[in-house]
């Protein structure tokens, strides 16, 4: 089953068309980098995928549900503010999972495999103020993550 389906996705504030007819599915094991010019929507399309911000158009289909609103099955670090200063990388990963009371142990090991599925293992100890932006594991842009 796919684990993201977005279909015929948009988005408009006003009279601007920010997001127009997206569509794409992530499947299980999948990783998506979604990369285009500041400005092209590519926070706003994570914030529909959080359930943070509703569609002008189309929908958001998540692990086979629609998505109405924030849900807990999803986590989303947005690549600057929220991020806090005084955890590491991996701590800054695991925050979502500590908040639900996930155990400590799973927190550890789902978001170190998460790292590590995305070449960033070797800075999971580091801290926000130590690494480039390219280098925070946001990256660039923000990240989405199912854990
Ligand atoms: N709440 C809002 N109200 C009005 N316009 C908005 C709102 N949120 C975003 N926009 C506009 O939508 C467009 C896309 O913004 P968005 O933040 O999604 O871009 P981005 O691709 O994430 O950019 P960056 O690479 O700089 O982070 C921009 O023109 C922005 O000004
Ligand atoms: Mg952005």
């Amino acid at each position: 089953m796919d684990v993201i389906c977005v279909d015929s996705l948009s988005k408009t504030f006003g009279d601007t068309k920010v997001i127009e007819g997206v569509s794409f599915f992530v499947e299980e094991e999948d990783s998506m980098a979604i990369i285009g010019p500041s400005g092209c929507g590519k926070t706003t399309l994570l914030y529909m995928l959080s359930g943070l911000m509703g569609p002008t158009k189309g929908k958001v289909t998540i692990r086979g549900k629609a998505v109405k609103g924030p849900r807990k099955d999803v986590a989303f670090i947005l690549q600057d503010f929220g991020l806090l200063p005084w955890r590491t990388v991996l701590q800054n990963v695991c925050l979502g999972m500590k908040i639900r009371d996930v155990p400590k142990q799973e927190q550890a090991s789902r978001a170190k495999r998460l790292l590590a599925d995305l070449g960033l293992d070797q800075h999971r100890d580091c801290y926000p103020a130590s690494l480039s932006e390219g280098l925070l594991p946001w990256g660039s842009t923000d990240l989405q993550m199912l854990l």
